[in-house]
């Protein structure tokens, strides 16, 4: 028993696991790198800053041959527009009708975008070209720095337009 934990023991510390014998535990640095989540209140937004202007020149550049001119839609979704049409019969979700948070505009551009490029945008492009999205939506002004400290609050249209899912292993359902 005592060998058993042992074994057990130095596995652990390996990473590796006691029934296969594979794998290692990822470094400090490895879990960073892929702990890039960015929360609704803003935890997890790294330094750095950019305005719409500077993000004009990113986007045209990085996202308008799939997203069009000024983030009206090409081959790709839209992702400016649609104000107020969330609640009629022919919603045209948008970052700025749809969204409920600015900060996860910037989590899914580091992530995701361009899309056959994510992670090559700095934090400052990304900054900016969230800002350059929010402010062709009509949210901030061309001047206004997008940061870890000023994007949580940007006010987005449709934050109030989400329910929580009642479902009990959300655990946000309704208390009984
Ligand atoms: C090669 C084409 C391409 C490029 C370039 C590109 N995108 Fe996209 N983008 C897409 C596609 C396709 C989707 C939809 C992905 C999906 O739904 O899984 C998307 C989705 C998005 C969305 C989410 C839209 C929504 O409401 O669901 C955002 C925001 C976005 N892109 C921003 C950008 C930004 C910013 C850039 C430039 C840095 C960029 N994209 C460059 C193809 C592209």
């Amino acid at each position: 028993m005592k060998y058993l934990a042992l074994v057990l023991l130095v596995a652990a510390a390996w990473g590796q696991s006691p029934k296969y014998g594979v794998g290692r535990a990822p470094t400090a640095e490895e879990v960073k790198a892929w702990a890039i989540t960015v929360f609704p209140d803003g935890r997890g937004l790294p330094e750095g800053s950019g305005t719409a202007a500077e993000g004009k020149d990113v986007y045209e550049r990085r996202c308008q041959r799939c997203h069009g001119s000024e983030g009206k839609g090409g081959d790709e979704p839209p992702i400016v527009g649609g104000k107020g049409t969330i609640a009629t019969p022919k919603p045209l979700k948008t970052v700025g009708s749809y969204w409920p948070y600015a900060t996860t505009l910037f989590d899914y551009i580091r992530r995701a975008m361009p899309f056959k490029d994510p992670g090559m945008l700095t934090a400052n492009q990304t900054y900016a070209v969230s800002a350059y999205i929010l402010q062709q939506n009509g949210l901030i002004g061309a001047n206004e720095a997008m940061n870890a400290k000023t994007l949580p609050q940007v006010k987005m249209p449709n934050k109030d337009g989400f329910i929580a899912d009642p479902r009990p292993d959300t655990g946000k359902g309704a208390k009984k």
